[in-house]
């Protein structure tokens, strides 16, 4: 570290102003005091640098000297990574807890990634291979389920020498790379977008097993997303829903509560959660940012993009990966204040002016990729998927928060507080969500899930529609009004309602259905719409005898039944076939 030191002139909460920063950069780590606080550049006016500090600042004072590092404040890359539970800027929670008790004490130096454990490096290259940049050397067996794979770091090419095999720690070279050591530990800027080779444009769908996400508002590996939702209307454990099922191998989670409850959510109920496909905990293949309520605002801010870089690097092992934070609300509420203290111009109810620009370079590093490397032939494809959960106040989706990430990203799944009073879950909202996606995956699911599904899709979604109108109409007049066709309707998307759409995230049947599954339940509720439609107009059937049909309990039970016994769906269509119009 270099000895260049300014001083201390101001100190307002998480804000330390210094003078005398000769040379100092913008978003600079620096060491406050001489109890080294860790702070960031984030305004440099002369040699006046104002410093968001990491850590509580109380009893600091005026004169006090500040170190500059030269260096961007940047995170650890390497095995060791999964399985961690960080704070926002990447030390290892459990490390700092035992060192230093319950609160974090200040000035407290934890490497992120331990330097002593040594890991199984099998290489993939060998001495005299050429390599460049993204270029995987060797492989890592990280955790129970993820394999590690050692990459060139950005800005290394050349002639492999000297490459090893065995146990080694993140430090020790592992080979030569055009003359340079090369070690598993990498070190990249959190404020900068790690680079790829090319940007693709998602094609792929993320299945995660939520029947009202996956067939009306799918989201895209690489793909944005958001889940705004007042209080307690299910943010937490969609997102959680999503960790577990979505078919992404490597969850970043990002928890930036404040309250109380909200840190449990991360801190213990999410370590608990079991990954189905392994059947071992989530863990194995996840990264965890708490905020904990005792850190100062300042790393919640920081915390976004420690997650995303993470989110970056094992996207850039050609991993899909997807990245969760929750609450962005309280990220944009951090930048909130901090700006106050900037006494800057506020903007929209006392958000800065560029929690627009923020937001979005935010959500623009997610993306499908092809990874940075020069191999190919063995051309890796890597994703990252953004899904942020927004806490409008009051459930008011106006507010600058809500508002600046619809403008960024395609899919919107809102939260309704009267669908979570009503029990219904997940609680979105089926006639204000939307995705933008839906035309990019089209060709895969007719490929996938059925020819006909797009279809399917749209003739569920106008009925859902149609239904919003008719009840309006019930409402002023009654039942009594409407025709049989009408009637039918309504049955219909009672039935999508409470059979389709609703889903028990608590149910082992119903958590999770897979495309096959959501193909054929849908088709046997849109097959009994058409066959009632029919017989109606044929003067087969009256209304009353479409609503109550014994077949209806079975069509309600569709969402109980296991994947394996998928045929039984089909096998009530084909009766619905035989039976209903005739
Ligand atoms: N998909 C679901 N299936 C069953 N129950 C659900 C589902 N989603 C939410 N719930 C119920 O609603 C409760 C509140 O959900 P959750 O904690 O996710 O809300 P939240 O929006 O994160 O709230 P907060 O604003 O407090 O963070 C849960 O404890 C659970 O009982
Ligand atoms: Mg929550």
């Amino acid at each position: 570290m270099s000895e260049k030191a300014g001083k201390i002139i101001k100190v307002a909460g998480p804000l330390v102003v210094a003078s005398g920063m000769k040379g100092a950069k913008m978003y600079e780590v620096v060491q406050v005091s001489d109890q080294k606080l860790i702070g960031e550049i984030i305004e440099l006016k002369d040699d006046t640098a104002s410093i968001q500090v990491y850590e509580e600042t109380s009893g600091l004072g005026p004169g006090e000297p500040v170190y500059q590092t030269g260096k961007p404040l940047s995170v650890e890359l390497g095995p060791g990574l999964l399985k961690s539970i960080y704070d926002g800027i990447q030390r290892p929670l459990n490390l700092i807890r035992e060192q230093a008790g319950d609160y974090i004490t200040r000035g407290v130096e934890v490497p992120s990634l331990d330097r002593e454990k040594t890991w199984k490096f099998t290489p993939v290259v060998k001495d005299g291979d050429e390599v460049s940049e993204g270029d995987i050397l060797g492989e890592v067996p990280e955790s129970a389920t993820i394999v590690h794979k050692v990459m060139v770091p950005p800005g290394v090419t050349g002639k492999v020498e000297n490459i090893k095999a065995g146990d080694f720690n993140i430090v020790e070279p592992i080979a030569k790379v055009g003359g340079k050591n090369v070690a598993m530990l990498q070190v990249w800027p959190i404020r900068k977008p790690r680079p790829v080779k090319q940007k693709l444009v998602p094609t792929e769908p993320l299945i995660t097993g939520q029947r009202s996400i996956d067939t009306f508002f799918p989201v895209v590996k690489g793909g944005a997303a958001c889940i705004p939702g007042p209080f307690g209307s299910g943010k937490t454990v969609t997102q959680h829903q999503l960790a577990k099922w979505a078919d992404a191998d490597i969850i970043i989670f990002i928890g930036c509560g404040e309250r109380g409850n909200e840190m449990t959510e991360v801190l213990i109920e999410f370590p608990e959660l079991i990954d189905p496909k392994s059947g071992k905990a989530l863990m194995e293949r996840t990264v965890l940012i708490a905020n904990t309520s005792n850190m100062p605002v300042a790393a919640r801010e920081a915390s976004i993009y420690t997650g995303m870089t993470l989110a970056e690097y094992y996207r850039d092992m050609g991993y899909n990966v997807a990245l969760m934070a929750d609450s962005t609300s309280r990220w944009a509420e951090a930048l909130r204040e901090m700006s106050g203290r900037l006494e800057e111009m506020p903007g929209e109810e006392g958000y800065p002016a560029y929690l627009g620009s923020r937001t979005a370079s935010f959500y623009e590093r997610a993306g499908y990729i092809k990874c940075l490397g020069s191999d190919d032939s063995k051309e890796r494809i890597g994703s990252l998927t953004a899904i942020g959960a927004v806490s409008p106040p009051g459930g008011d989706l106006s507010e600058p928060v809500t508002q600046n990430t619809l403008r960024v990203v395609k899919v919107f799944w809102g939260l309704d507080a009267a669908l979570a009073y009503r029990r219904h879950f997940p609680a979105i909202n089926w006639l204000t969500s939307y995705s933008l996606y839906i035309k990019d995956i089209e060709d895969y699911t007719k490929k996938n899930y059925g020819s006909d599904w797009p279809d399917m899709v749209r003739e569920s979604l106008n009925l859902l529609q149609e239904e919003a109108k008719l009840e309006e109409i019930v409402r002023l007049v009654g039942v009594e009004s409407l025709s049989a066709k009408e009637q039918l309707v309504l049955d219909t998307t009672k039935t999508l309602r409470e059979d389709y759409l609703f889903q028990d995230s608590f149910d082992d049947a119903d958590t999770y259905a897979s495309p096959k599954k959501m193909y054929a339940i849908l088709k046997t509720i849109l097959t009994y719409h058409h066959e009632s439609l029919a017989a109606l107009e044929a003067g087969n059937k009256n209304i009353k005898d479409i609503t109550g049909s014994p077949l209806k309990d079975r069509i309600s039970r569709t969402r109980m039944i296991e994947e394996k016994n998928i045929s039984e769906i089909d096998k009530l269509t084909e009766d619905i076939k035989s039976e209903i119009n005739k």
